[in-house]
């Protein structure tokens, strides 16, 4: 039974002050619901605004590539250093700690493989599952441009109606295929058409000439890929420009498993991403992590 006894009314109302209405700062995503912000808030951090999403999802096409032959051994080292795993249901489940606190960007893409038709996706995982395994955005990519462009955009379209009827953001990461255009004019459609459709992350791709313009034209945070595996001080460098230029972080894969110090390189592009460190300082905190690992104390 409920306990009535002492029910104190209640005397401070305050009345002098007004209600405290907090904006909630990340781009776009001041007017959703309370656990979409809830979820978008666990991915990007407070103080800089940005994030670190470590991405480990390439097996989903690509089997095991260089570095993600062993997710325990490879990945697993790196979860304590970054903001966000991003990667497949199977991955996750099979090898990763459930008792880690990261939140989970969830591959919910796939059905094709790297001897067919990248563009050639489906929806591969239902959001009941991504809700069991308290996924803080799914996502899946687009291939504007590309032979399954119309099945790619409906693959995004229902996982963000999905999402939306249970508080989970998405993020749209804009495919390229074998043979499109890796330009500023390209990513700026397929990030702009990502946004407009309702996805509230855009993964795209630094580019040289034009990405603040991409940036600019895209409403909701836009993240960079890594690529492929450049020299550490290159990768770095890409990733300080894409900050400088308006970028909200990076979902990083080969060029911090592939580095020959993933916990280096891992906490130079936090230093690039949350403190904005220069890429040469950034590369000194990796060439220490290196040199430590080399002759532990
Ligand atoms: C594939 C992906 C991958 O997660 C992403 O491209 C991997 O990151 P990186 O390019 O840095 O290895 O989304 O479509």
């Amino acid at each position: 039974m409920a306990d009535l006894d002492d029910v104190k009314e209640g005397k401070d109302f305050g009345l002098d002050t007004p209600v405290d209405v907090k904006a909630f700062g990340l781009r776009g995503s001041n007017a959703l619901d309370w656990g979409m912000q809830d979820r978008l808030a666990r991915i990007f951090q407070e103080k800089s605004g940005n994030t670190v999403m470590l991405a480990f999802d390439h097996g989903y096409f690509q089997g095991p590539a260089t570095g993600l032959e062993r997710l325990d051994l490879t990945i697993r080292p790196l979860v304590p250093y970054t903001d966000v795993m991003m990667c497949t249901r199977g991955g996750l489940r099979a090898t990763m700690p459930a008792d880690s606190r990261k939140p989970v960007v969830l591959r919910c893409s796939g059905g094709m493989s790297v001897l067919t038709e990248l563009s050639n996706e489906l929806v591969a995982v239902d959001i009941e599952d991504a809700l069991r395994l308290n996924a803080s955005a799914i996502t899946t990519n687009v291939y504007v441009g590309a032979e399954y462009e119309h099945k790619s955009l409906s693959n995004l379209v229902k996982l963000i109606d999905t999402g939306n009827r249970y508080g989970v953001p998405t993020m749209a990461v804009t495919g390229v295929g074998k043979d499109m255009a890796r330009d500023a004019r390209y990513f700026g459609l397929a990030s702009r058409i990502s946004a407009e459709l309702g996805a509230h992350i855009v993964k795209t791709y630094f580019v040289e000439e034009g990405f603040e313009k991409v940036v600019a034209g895209c409403p909701v945070p836009i993240v960079i890929a890594g690529g492929k595996k450049l020299p550490e001080i290159d990768a770095l460098t890409m990733a300080y420009k894409a900050i400088d230029q308006g970028a909200s972080g990076v979902d990083m894969g080969r060029n911090i498993f592939q580095s020959d110090s993933p916990v280096g390189m891992i906490k130079a592009v936090r230093a690039v991403v949350h403190d904005g460190e220069t890429p040469e300082k950034a590369l000194q905190i990796y060439e220490d992590e290196k040199a430590r690992a080399l002759s532990p104390a």
